[in-house]
């Protein structure tokens, strides 16, 4: 593929799933707690367990929805600048007084070179991202050294019967309870496919690595569902 052609397909994408988003914000945060069992919240309170004492420390909670993640961090004491793309998923959350400092940007071209933040979050984030070893070596420029990436994304579990009915509830029930209630069967099947489709643990790892991190510790929950991946700048 030409580099003109994949800046196409990668810039046709990100429209896409940017007008996704913004078709999907009435309801989202509800519709995330039905989806998982509200164990969406205890993945949110594991990353923030990682991140230790605030003090203050500041962070840029990337592809920040709502604010769902941002709020739990600014409650802890965090400073927290919370960076989407989707204009309408900032409004909701700044409406809701989740989100304090919104910026309107693309998490693969950062607007931030200062090596300023101690952390930098995304969950449920990075599989939407298609260039997405732009937004890692972004994350680098961003974060003051010794500073860390937490990524929380959604993972497939691995082994046989857990891995069947995970792949049964992706196809066959997440799309359409999310279809029912959201009146977006499409935005819903997009979202499931993309679990489906990102690259698995072991691969991001390798390719956060390369990124130019020094170290990832990998942390599977609930079965592999989900992980958490802990990245140290250099
Ligand atoms: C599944 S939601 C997760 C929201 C939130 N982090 C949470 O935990 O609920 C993904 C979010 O990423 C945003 N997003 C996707 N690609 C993005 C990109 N390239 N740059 C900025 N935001 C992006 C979407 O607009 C959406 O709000």
């Amino acid at each position: 593929m030409t580099d003109l052609k994949r800046a196409r397909d990668i810039s046709e994408r990100k429209k896409y799933v940017r007008s996704l988003f913004d078709s999907i914000v009435p309801g989202y945060d509800l519709l995330n707690r039905v989806l998982s069992f509200g164990i969406d919240t205890g993945w949110r309170k594991k990353l923030l367990g990682l991140m230790g004492e605030a003090g203050g420390a500041a962070v840029l909670d990337a592809c920040s929805g709502t604010g769902d993640l941002g709020r739990m961090m600014r409650e802890k004491g965090f400073s927290v600048v919370s960076l989407d793309f989707s204009l309408p998923m900032l409004a909701a959350g700044k409406g809701r007084g989740w989100i304090e400092r919104p910026v309107c940007a693309d998490a693969s071209r950062l607007p931030f070179r200062n090596s300023s933040f101690a952390f930098i979050t995304i969950a449920f984030g990075i599989r939407n991202i298609p260039d997405r070893e732009n937004f890692i070596s972004d994350c680098l420029m961003a974060l003051a050294p010794g500073g860390r990436l937490l990524i929380l994304e959604l993972t497939r579990p691995r082994s046989g019967i857990t891995a069947a009915l995970h792949g049964f509830y992706l196809g066959r029930i997440l799309p359409f309870i999310g279809g029912a209630l959201s009146g977006r069967m499409h935005a819903y099947r997009y979202l499931s496919d993309t679990i489906r489709e990102f690259a698995d643990p072991v691969t991001l790892r390798k390719e956060i690595l390369a990124g130019g991190f020094s170290s990832v510790r990998v942390t599977g929950l609930t079965f592999g569902s989900a992980t958490i991946f802990d990245c140290a700048r250099p």
